[in-house]
């Protein structure tokens, strides 16, 4: 088995016994699909959102509704074809409303999925989306615009965090500030 089989087998291994998780109260609010992720698991780069909107919790991916489409294109600007990175969430289940995951959601989250997927995928560059994906990987509270764009060392691996795209359609003067970061992240995962 090469490497990509192997980590793909270990992927579908650690989403088996979660398709129907029931582990926070996330399972009992609307869901209808644990949203795991997808992409190219021998990515250098890994991208991390906050949790599935409704049109990724319907469709089971990550990242497919009008933040998705944004994202999409911000990495085809920089020469990313979605397809070539690993793309997931902090919660893979969708928090109604798109309200922000709670501490007891995503901890629980990240313990069961998110931290796994990041060993087994073992990116260098984790490029985190918005406040509470790098507030619940770094375990602090951050200003956004202040460390985005930055490197902040984590077990091992790099984290460049910046803007979350949902953000980026309501103030679209950050565009061209993600697709500065996203591409530093391109960049550092390629050395
Ligand atoms: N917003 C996120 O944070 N993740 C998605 O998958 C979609 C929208």
């Amino acid at each position: 088995m090469n490497n990509t089989e192997t980590k793909q087998k270990l992927l579908d291994q650690l989403y088996e016994p979660y398709k129907q998780c029931l582990l926070c109260p996330l399972a009992k609010q609307g869901r209808t699909n644990v949203v795991f992720g997808e992409g190219n698991v021998n990515s250098h780069l890994m991208f991390i959102g906050e949790g599935p909107g409704r049109e990724e919790n319907e469709q089971g991916k990550p990242f497919v509704g009008r933040s998705g489409k944004l994202l999409t294109r911000l990495l085809t600007i920089v020469g990313i074809d979605r397809q070539d990175v690993f793309i997931t969430n902090i919660v893979k289940c969708r928090p109604p409303g798109n309200r922000r995951p709670t501490f007891e959601e995503s901890s629980t989250c990240k313990k069961i999925l998110l931290l796994k997927q990041i060993e087994i995928i073992n990116p260098k560059i984790i490029c985190t989306l918005g406040s509470c994906a790098v507030e619940n990987i770094i375990e602090k509270q951050v200003a956004i615009s202040k460390i985005r764009g930055t490197c902040l060392p984590w077990n091992n691996r790099i984290i460049i965090p910046t803007f979350h795209p949902a953000y980026a359609l309501r103030n679209p003067r950050v565009i061209e500030t993600m697709v500065e970061d996203i591409l530093n992240a391109k960049r550092k995962s390629e050395i």
